[in-house]
C-alpha cells in the first residue's frame, strides 16, 4: 500500500481529557498505519485533500445487537426483562430464515459504514448461517471487529432456544466457519446468565480459552436481572463471579453495561482487564439505572462506549459521546459521590482511543496506530459562529447537532472504505 496523506482539520485524543489537533494539517498513513500529523505537506506521499473537513479518529462501538438494529426505536416503555420477552426474543427468532438476516443485515451493514464507527463487537443470533452471514456482509462493508453467534440453552422462550450440547456444537461450527474472515473475528457470546446454564457458560469459558477468542456478554444491567442471577447460582459470590468461576473474564472480554457493579465486582473486572461497555442511550430507554463511568475510570476499569442497539436508539457512536456526558450530569446532580460528570474531551476518548485499545493499536493518531479514520463536512452545520470555531469546538458542534451525519471518508486499517 503506498503512502498517502490526508489534509484536513485534524483531530485526536491521547489522553482522557484534552484533545490533540492540527488544523490544515497532514495526517500521513504508510502500510496501514499512523506515520505523522504534519504541518507540513509530506513530499513523497499523495496527498487526499480534505481541505476544511474534520478528520478523526474511526469510532468504536463495544456492544450492539445486529437482529435487534430492525426495530430499533420502537417499545421503549418498558424494562430489560419484559422487553426481552415481549419485543427482543420475537424478533431475534426470524434470524433462523437466512433471507430475512440477509436484508436485516445488509441494511445495518450499510448504515454502519456511513458512520463514524470503523471497529465493532457485535451480538448475532443463536442462529450460526445467519450469524456467518452478518461476518460477511460487515467484512465486505471494511469494517473491522468481532461478532458473536449468541448461545442461549434456558429461560428463553421454544422459538428461541437451543439445548446445552446443540448450542456447543453449534459454537464451535462457527468459530471453525468464521476463519473464512479477515478483519472480522468470532467472539464466544454468552447471553447472560439467565439464558445460560452453568454447563454451557464452562464450556464456553473452555473453548475462549483453548482458542484464545474473545467473550461478550451482559453484566449488571438491571435490578430484577441481578436478583435473578442470585437465584439462578445460588453458589457464586455476585454476578461477576459466575463468569469469573466460567473463566470468561479477561482482558479479551466485553461486559456491558456493568450499571450496578459492587466493590468485589470492579476488583475483578479491573484485575482481570475486562472491559466494561458503556451503553449510555440504552441505560435511559430501559430504565435500567446509569453506570457510574467516573468511579470505574478512576478506579482503572478498561472502558469504551457502545450504542447497545436496540436497547440504545441510536446507532451512531458521536451520540453515544452525548449520550454518556449527559447521563453522567444527571447521575452526579442526584449523587455527587458518583463523581464529576464526564468531560467532551473524555467522552471522545471512550468512544476512540479507550474502546479501541480493546481492538489493539486504534482511536488515536500516534505513530504506529492502526489508520482508522473518519472525515466528515461539518460545513452542513449552518452557524455564524463557524469561521471564528476552533477545531474541537466544531467537532463538540457535529457530536451535539449533527451526530447523525454521514462520513464523506473513511478509512480502516489504511484501506478507503467510503
Ligand atoms: N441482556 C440480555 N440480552 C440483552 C439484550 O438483548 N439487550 C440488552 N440491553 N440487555 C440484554
Ligand atoms: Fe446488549
Amino acid at each position: 500500500m503506498a503512502a498517502f496523506s490526508i489534509h484536513g482539520d485534524i483531530i485526536w485524543t491521547e489522553e482522557p481529557g484534552s484533545f490533540r489537533y492540527a488544523e490544515g494539517g497532514y495526517l500521513t498513513v504508510d502500510e496501514g498505519k499512523i506515520v505523522s500529523v504534519s504541518s507540513d505537506r509530506p513530499a513523497d506521499a499523495e496527498v487526499i485533500d480534505m481541505e476544511g473537513r474534520l478528520v478523526f479518529p474511526g469510532l468504536s462501538d463495544l456492544h450492539l445487537h445486529a437482529p435487534q438494529y430492525a426495530f430499533m426505536g420502537l417499545h421503549m416503555d418498558e424494562e430489560l426483562l419484559e422487553w426481552l420477552n415481549r419485543h427482543t426474543f420475537p424478533e431475534e427468532a426470524k434470524y433462523r430464515d437466512v433471507a430475512y438476516a440477509e436484508k436485516a443485515y445488509s441494511i445495518l451493514a450499510d448504515d454502519l459504514l456511513h458512520g463514524a464507527t470503523t471497529r465493532v463487537s457485535v451480538f448475532g443470533t443463536i442462529h450460526t448461517d445467519s450469524t456467518l452471514l452478518l461476518m460477511r456482509k460487515l467484512e465486505e462493508a471494511g469494517l473491522a471487529g468481532c461478532v458473536g453467534k449468541v448461545a442461549m440453552d434456558r429461560n428463553s422462550p421454544d422459538i428461541l432456544i437451543e439445548d446445552t450440547d446443540e448450542s456447543i456444537r453449534e459454537t464451535e461450527r462457527f468459530v471453525r466457519e468464521s476463519s473464512a474472515f479477515r478483519s472480522i473475528t468470532p467472539s464466544i457470546t454468552p447471553r447472560f446468565v439467565p439464558s445460560c446454564s452453568d454447563r454451557l457458560l464452562r464450556t464456553l469459558g473452555k473453548i475462549a480459552s483453548e482458542n484464545d477468542l474473545p467473550v461478550q456478554s451482559h453484566l449488571d444491567e438491571n435490578l430484577s436481572e441481578i436478583s435473578w442471577v442470585q437465584e439462578l447460582c445460588p453458589w457464586s459470590e455476585n454476578y461477576a463471579d459466575v463468569y469469573r468461576a466460567a473463566g470468561l473474564l479477561g482482558r479479551k472480554t466485553i461486559m456491558a453495561h456493568c450499571v450496578w457493579l459492587n466493590d468485589e465486582e470492579m476488583e475483578m473486572l479491573r484485575s482481570t482487564g475486562t472491559f466494561i461497555a458503556h451503553a449510555p442511550s440504552s441505560n435511559r430507554n430501559l430504565s435500567s439505572g446509569i453506570a457510574p463511568m467516573r468511579k470505574y475510570l478512576d478506579f482503572g476499569i478498561n472502558a469504551g462506549l457502545s450504542t447497545d442497539v436496540a436497547g440504545g436508539s441510536s446507532i451512531s457512536m458521536l451520540r453515544m459521546i452525548e449520550d454518556a456526558i449527559g447521563v453522567s450530569k444527571l447521575l452526579w446532580r442526584s449523587d455527587s459521590s458518583a463523581g464529576r460528570p464526564l468531560t467532551f474531551p473524555e467522552a471522545f476518548y471512550l468512544a476512540s482511543k479507550g474502546g479501541g485499545a480493546y481492538f489493539g493499536r486504534t482511536g488515536s493518531f500516534e505513530p504506529g496506530y492502526d489508520a482508522d479514520i473518519a472525515v466528515f463536512d461539518d460545513s452542513v452545520i449552518k452557524t455564524v459562529l463557524r469561521p471564528g470555531l476552533s477545531v474541537p469546538e466544531r467537532l463538540e458542534l457535529l457530536v451535539y447537532r449533527a451526530p447523525e451525519s454521514r462520513a464523506e471518508a473513511k478509512f480502516v486499517k489504511g484501506r478507503r472504505i467510503l
